[in-house]
């Protein structure tokens, strides 16, 4: 670099916003890594995601324009570029995308004609070293550039589909493999000929010389399952610019990694794993993949073993390999959040108040890895050295992922840098056998879905339920049985009924849907759940009851109201417990999930540790406060930027509109579209009953309310009296009783093992006189009340040393069941064998036994058969004597 230039990373994304808020546009905040309610994408992987909704018509904005800094991910699904992350001189996990979109508003034209007066005049790029590509069937962008803007026809490239298929093309934008879609004109910067490189469209263009900067896409496909393109309500514009790229051109430098950014990560990076050369790859890897991870965080994945929490894992994984290979063997990863907070915190304010958490989830996963990072490198350096520099066995890259924590793009990462390959079939055939426990990445649940048709038919159901739990004259806009439409129902089918209004909270934000009944003359459906459909329709899932329903049909709706009122109690709670826990545990509580039930409340956040008893109480105490503080409830609509503003909490996965419910009580403020309390004292009493962990790092805390509280409270108190009754004391003394009781017992059993030992050995001093000599040998048969079958073996020692040359069964008698044990010892040895001994009196007791010839073991029935057969026991020996 020559000069310093002017144009930090900051500068560049304020210059972007204010230039275009100049022309009209609405600046919005960039969307969480996690797109809300989007099963078809892993990340966010462009700036038009959170606008995906729009292009489809299924979402308004008040403002047709609208342009933001979105951070993105590419890093699993269709967009993938973590191969190749480090080898390249632009490629990243994470990066931050400038975007300027219209929706229905302007089109091609004021586009390219942006794009261009702000690459040229406010940043005052050549217009020399830019080039552009065109779709080649485009002929209306290829005019715009050469005639409106003048660029000369030999620095406009059409490109056709170059990659295989109909529209598969480097200038036809996809977001996924469904979804909005369109063709696109690209701009390219010339690096210039010290860098190999040919254009767009030229064997050779993958070098490093022509970089594509900005990528204008013009919206007006929705791409379906099938593959077919249906148009979009109206033509979009979609525009994304690469700011490490431009940031890379707008400061003279080549790579992204030389840039501002980057190079502050870099020298934060190399001083923490004792790296003085800034060009190392490791250094570029670990910069790139502090941002991903971070990001990752704050937008609330945590490391796990499936789906998006699996990729961050991979990329964790990664970064510490690479710190590894740079000979770190400490946690080091983690601190490079606070450089990362103070390069980009104010940009994205998220990640500031989130660094600290962020801290401690890496570190987490840092101790983790540690435990396995060294052995694993271990067994990896032997099985490359066994494979003689080809192909890693799929056993043993299974090895190293299952018992080494080395996720197999790790392995191959690896195996790569040393150009040997992995047997990846081999590994995916090793872990089919593990499939349930490791599902893949990239799956998500899905539910009752309406078909398009009806969506694209009906108006979003209107709710009346903040205010009326029941109303009348609702008309019936659809049913479905057995998911399909139909025009009628009858008395007991079970169906699904679409309304244009309902006082029915449909299931959302944790919140379960409402029971009731629909009525009308002779017609009555049993509401039993209320499920809301594509965001926006309520459906009411149930049976008929009674009569004919007919589709345009009128019907009262009442909603269960004491289950409602329930509810609410629960819903308003959950707030204030969130409110609590945030305020004594610290803002990185987020709130992964909930459960707003009518009988009770769950709720799960983000925690690293579980919450202490003492920690617990002041929850509680805390919560209880604001109830008692008896606070209004109140709920207004508000911009997205007003509400954040107020300091509203927004919650992750979820999808807000640019008008936003906020629900405030006391210092609590949420965006949440659920029903309330109209002031906390209704709450009554907040009861918390239980805290556990729900996977790393997420607790999950359940609890109750108003009357459900009371009886929980009654119920324990009610047990605690029972106990104290038994005990002899009141409640106050419980414990201590309790204790003086467990204490004598502990004493009492003592006391009984003593006796039991020196009963045994008193009772076979006493046995050892009742043997009877048959030809020299001790015979002896006797039922010992109580023993069990260690206390005969101990007896049965005890007497065959006594005895010397003896034959001795002994029956331990307790519950009408004895145990047997015989023995035979001295001189009795291959005369007489203990196994058959045993069998002997067993078989006549309704049982079994055998052994050694010296020792065996067996049971029967305790009773008359048994004194019989040991009277018996001398004369069998006798008979075993006797020579043959
Ligand atoms: N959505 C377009 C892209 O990501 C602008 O390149």
């Amino acid at each position: 670099m020559t000069t310093p230039s002017p144009y930090t990373t900051a500068r560049i994304r304020s210059d972007f916003l204010d230039f275009f808020r100049g022309k009209g546009h609405e600046i919005v905040p960039s969307a969480p890594l996690v797109p809300a309610n989007d099963p078809t994408l892993l990340f966010t992987n462009s700036g038009m995601v959170q606008f995906k909704d729009v292009f489809l018509g299924a979402e308004k904005r008040a403002n047709p324009r609208a342009a933001d800094v979105q951070r993105c991910l590419r890093a699993g699904g269709k967009h993938n570029d973590l191969d190749s992350v480090g080898y390249t001189a632009r490629h990243h996990t994470f990066f931050e995308m400038l975007g300027n979109w219209s929706f229905g508003d302007y089109f091609k034209k004021d586009a390219i004609a942006w794009a261009w007066e702000l690459l040229t005049e406010v940043w005052k790029l050549p217009a020399e070293r830019l080039l552009v590509t065109v779709y080649h069937t485009d002929d209306e962008a290829y005019a715009l550039w050469h005639e409106m803007i003048g660029i000369p026809a030999e620095r406009i490239v059409r490109i056709g589909d170059n990659k295989g298929a109909p529209y598969a093309s480097d200038n036809f934008w996809q977001m996924a493999d469904t979804g909005p879609c369109g063709p696109c004109t690209e701009i390219f910067y010339d690096h210039g000929p010290d860098h190999f490189g040919g254009p767009p469209g030229s064997p050779d263009e993958d070098g490093d010389r022509y970089i594509e900067i900005w990528n204008l896409v013009f919206m007006q496909f929705d791409k379906q399952p099938d593959g077919t393109l249906q148009p979009l309500p109206a033509p979009c514009v979609d525009t994304g610019m690469g700011l490490e790229r431009l940031a890379a051109v707008l400061q003279h430098v080549h790579s992204n990694y030389e840039i501002d950014l980057f190079q502050a990560l870099i020298r934060k990076a190399g001083e923490l794993t004792g790296t003085a050369d800034l060009e190392n790859k490791s250094l570029r890897v670990i910069a790139d993949h502090i941002r991903a991870c971070s990001f990752l965080i704050v937008d609330g994945v945590l490391p796990s073993n499936e789906g998006r929490g699996y990729v961050l894992r991979r990329i964790i994984r990664r970064a510490l390999r690479h710190g590894w290979m740079l000979g770190t063997r400490e946690p080091f990863f983690h601190r490079l959040v606070g450089t990362l907070s103070s390069l980009m915190g104010e940009a994205y304010p998220e990640l500031s108040a989130k660094a600290e958490f962020v801290e401690r989830a890496l570190l987490a996963e840092e101790e983790r890895f540690a435990e396995t990072l060294d052995a694993g490198m271990k067994i990896f350096d032997d099985v490359a050295a066994k494979s003689g520099g080809k192909t890693i066995p799929g056993a043993d890259a299974f090895r190293l992922y299952d018992t080494y924590g080395f996720p197999l793009d790790l392995t191959q990462d690896i195996a790569r840098e040393r150009g040997i390959t992995v047997d990846v079939a081999g590994f995916d055939a090793a872990m089919e056998k593990q499939r349930e426990t490791a599902r893949a990445a990239g799956k998500f649940g899905g539910g009752v879905t309406l078909p398009a048709e009806l969506v694209a038919q009906l108006q979003p159901t209107q709710f009346l339920g903040y205010d009326e739990l029941q109303a009348g004259g609702l008309i019936v806009l659809a049913m479905l049985r057995d998911g399909r439409p139909v025009d009628a129902i009858e008395a007991g089918d079970e169906a699904i009924v679409i309304l244009d209004r309902t006082p029915f909270y449909g299931e959302s934000g944790g919140q379960v849907g409402d029971t009731g009944e629909l009525d009308e003359q002779g017609v009555r459906f049993r509401v039993d759940d209320t499920q809301k459909l594509a965001g926006q329709f309520h459906a009411h899932v149930g049976r008929l009851e009674a009569g004919t329903l007919r589709r345009g049909d009128h019907l009262l709706g009442a909603v269960d109201a004491a289950r409602r009122g329930s509810i609410v109690l629960n819903h308003s709670a959950t707030h204030l417990l969130h409110g609590a826990l945030r305020g004594l545990l610290g803002t990185h509580v987020a709130q992964k999930g909930s459960l707003v039930a009518p009988d009770r409340l769950r709720f799960d956040f983000s925690h690293f540790q579980p919450v202490g008893g003492d920690e617990l109480a002041e929850i509680e105490r805390r919560v209880n406060v604001e109830v008692r503080g008896n606070h209004p409830v109140v709920i207004r609509q508000m911009g997205m930027q007003e509400a954040i503003d107020s300091g509203a909490i927004a919650l992750f996965g979820e999808k807000y509109g640019e008008r936003v419910r906020v629900v405030a009580m006391g210092d609590s403020v949420e965006l949440c579209g659920g029903t309330h309390v109209g002031r906390t004292g209704e709450i009554g009493l907040f009861k918390l009953v239980s805290e556990g962990g729900v996977s790393a790092g997420v607790r999950r805390i359940e609890a109750l309310t108003g009357q459900a509280a009371l009886d929980h409270v009654v119920a324990e108190e009610r047990r605690l009296r029972e106990a104290a009754g038994l005990l002899g004391g009141t409640t106050l003394d419980v414990a201590d009783k309790l204790r003086g009781l467990l204490d004598r017992q502990k004493r009492l059993e003592r006391e009984v093992e003593t006796h039991k030992a020196k009963a045994a050995s008193g009772a076979t001093a006493d046995l050892a006189g009742q043997a009877v000599d048959i030809g020299g040998i001790k015979v002896l048969a006797a039922r010992l009340e109580g023993l069990d079958a260690k206390a005969l073996r101990d007896a049965m020692d005890r007497l065959r040393q006594q005895l010397g040359d003896a034959a001795i069964v002994l029956a331990g008698a307790s519950d009408g069941k004895a145990a047997l044990v015989a023995g035979v010892s001295g001189a009795a040895n291959g005369r007489v064998r203990a196994g058959e001994l045993v069998a002997f009196v067993a078989g006549r007791i309704g049982g079994k036994g055998g052994g050694r010839p010296d020792m065996a073991q067996g049971g029967g029935t305790d009773g008359p058969e048994l004194r019989q057969v040991l009277a018996e026991v001398p004369g069998w020996v006798s008979g075993k004597l006797s020579p043959a």
